[in-house]
This record gives structure tokens, C-alpha cells and sequence, in this order.
């Protein structure tokens, strides 16, 4: 067997879920991708707080240490914002090295030019753990529906938003209390505006547009309204109406070009995102040979993003090994 040598840019919830689920499945995920996993490097802001966590891995705050080794294969990012993210995957990608990235808002502004950049240095760059969580739906579409053309997108995107609405119809509690617990949870985000607001949401459905319509619409004409006006008698009142609040993010295209909108809905118990509650997301998409179809799962946390960005890491190795096969 070969080995893998693997970074981890990033050290928080999604970080140490990657971490923690790497050890504790080390040797199912060796078998399948035919290779020793070995975590040799971690660039975090605060290298201090963790060498005693993790006693045989070079933890430093220096992304030098990534980029001039030229031993590590894969680097997992999982920053939180835009910056130093962009820039470091940027410079990983430039040195050789695929990248699997859960980071949203880096992404949904950056994507169509790492893509380019990935392409042009012939290296992997996934993004599953973008969007939805544990929910492949990135793959999805990107492998399985390529003869479908999609109509139109209806999404649950934002675990913290779904949780918090559901909490506060099914437990009674606050606002603040639902946010409160959803950041115990590890769902939010540590500073949750864009939870809440509706721009997290804002950032995946941006992804799946480019995704989908290899384009984005114009931000300024996307409608972003978050649940923060939502009250929890609102919430209760539609629920006697066999009606349920949710945050739901749109995506279409037109004769008019591509369209997207962001807010809290109204949503009757015949639609598919009726159903889904607490943290979990949901993607229905509608297309032209299939119709409807619905996917569903755990949204948020460190584990359900976790395992994206290694079934991530699987495609990649196996992809590493195609074109290995295709060169002999
Ligand atoms: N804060 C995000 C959410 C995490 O609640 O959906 C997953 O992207």
C-alpha cells in the first residue's frame, strides 16, 4: 500500500470532526482507498492550544509548512470566511496539491476561478461538504444527473435556521434559546449572522448555481431574508393550519437568465420540505426527465461535514488511481 500524506487547514468543529473521524475509521477508509492515511501537518491560528491534543502531528500557524512539503497530497480546508482561505487554497492548488474545502462562503465566491486553477494544474478540488452538510449532493448532480436538465432547485440549506424554527413550534422555547442550543450542537456557525440572516444559506445555493448553470445570478438581485423576524407564535399559528415555516432558498432559470431568492416561507404539508425538521437539510430538485426528486440528511455538525469531505477524499484517490491506469 502507498500512503497519503494529508493537511488540515483549519482546526475547529468541521476540522476536528475530519480528524476524530479519520482515527476513529482509519482502517475502513485505508481499505477503500488502498492507501495509509497519515495527518502530518495541521496550520491553525493558535498552534499552542492543541499540541498536547495531538502529540504525533507538526501543528503550526505557518502555511509554509504545507506548501513547501512537498510530501502532503491532499489538504483538507476547513477555515471559517474567506480569508486566509481563499488565498492558502489558492497557493496549495499552485503547488501541486488537491484540495477538499467545506467552506462555503470562500467558496461560493471563489469557486469558478480555484476551479479553472485546479484544472490547469491537474489537481482535485472537491466541495460536497459546501453544501448541505452530510448530503451528497454535489456528487449527486455532478455525476448522476448529467442527462436530467435541472428546472429548478427548492432547498433547506441552513441546519441552524431549520433547527431553530422547529424548536421553537415543537418545544415552545425562544429564539435565543434554539440559537443557544444549536451552537452547543455545533451547528452554528461561532458568530451565527450568517446563519440566521440567511446568507449561509445564500453562499451554498450560490454554489449549486454555478454547479448547475455554470453561472451565478447577480447578487444585488437576490432576495436574502433571514428568520430573525420569525416569532415562535408565528411558527405555531401556521402549524394549526397544516402549514410549517421554513427557510427555503430558490433557484431557476429563466428566459431572463438565472434567478435565486433566500426567505422564511410558508410551506403546505403536500410540499417535500415539509417533513424536514430539526437540523436536517433537504434538496429537492425538479428536473425534465426524472421530475421531483428529494434529498435529504443531517445538515450541519461536525461529523455529517466530516464525512463528506472523506467520501470526498475517496473520490479523489480513486480518480489519482484512474489516471495512474490511463497513463500506463
Ligand atoms: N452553520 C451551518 C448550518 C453549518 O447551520 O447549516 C453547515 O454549513
Amino acid at each position: 500500500m502507498c500512503n497519503v500524506n494529508i493537511a488540515l487547514l483549519g482546526f475547529g468543529t468541521v476540522g476536528k470532526g475530519v480528524f476524530e473521524t479519520l482515527q476513529t475509521y482509519k482502517q475502513r477508509i485505508e481499505r477503500s482507498i488502498d492507501a495509509d492515511i497519515n495527518v502530518s501537518t495541521i496550520v491553525i491560528q493558535h498552534p499552542e492550544k492543541h499540541r498536547d491534543y495531538i502529540p504525533r502531528t507538526h501543528i503550526t500557524s505557518d502555511i509554509n509548512a504545507i506548501l513547501e512539503n512537498p510530501d502532503i497530497d491532499i489538504v483538507f480546508e476547513a477555515i471559517v470566511g474567506k480569508e486566509p482561505a481563499f488565498t492558502y487554497t489558492k497557493q496549495c492548488i499552485q503547488k501541486g496539491k488537491s484540495v477538499i474545502t467545506a467552506n462555503k462562503e470562500m467558496f461560493a465566491h471563489h469557486g469558478k476561478t480555484l476551479k479553472s486553477l485546479a484544472d490547469e494544474h491537474h489537481v482535485a478540488l472537491k466541495y460536497d461538504a459546501t453544501t448541505a452538510g452530510g448530503i451528497p449532493i454535489i456528487q449527486t448532480i455532478q455525476e448522476l444527473l448529467n442527462m436530467n436538465s435541472i428546472q429548478k432547485v427548492e432547498a433547506i440549506l441552513n441546519g441552524t435556521s431549520n433547527y431553530i424554527l422547529t424548536s421553537m413550534r415543537d418545544k415552545g422555547i425562544s429564539f435565543d434559546a434554539a440559537l443557544e442550543e444549536a451552537q452547543q450542537l455545533g451547528y452554528a456557525e461561532a458568530d451565527p449572522t450568517n446563519d440566521i440572516g440567511g446568507y449561509d444559506a445564500f453562499f451554498k445555493i450560490m454554489i449549486l448555481s454555478d454547479l448547475i448553470y455554470g453561472d451565478q445570478p447577480n447578487w444585488e438581485n437576490v432576495e436574502i431574508k433571514g428568520i430573525a423576524d420569525t416569532s415562535g407564535h408565528t411558527a405555531k399559528k401556521r402549524g394549526d393550519k397544516h402549514e410549517k415555516i421554513k427557510q427555503i432558498a430558490t433557484l431557476y432559470r429563466s428566459n431572463k437568465g438565472i434567478h435565486a431568492h433566500v426567505r422564511p416561507e410558508s410551506i403546505h404539508n403536500n410540499h417535500p420540505l415539509y417533513s424536514i425538521e430539526g437540523v436536517e437539510n433537504a434538496v429537492h430538485v425538479q428536473t425534465d426527465i426524472i421530475g421531483g426528486l428529494t434529498l435529504t440528511g443531517p445538515g450541519a455538525g461536525a461529523f455529517p461535514t466530516a464525512s463528506a469531505m472523506i467520501e470526498d477524499l475517496c473520490i479523489v484517490m480513486k480518480e489519482k488511481r484512474h489516471h495512474q491506469l490511463l497513463q500506463i
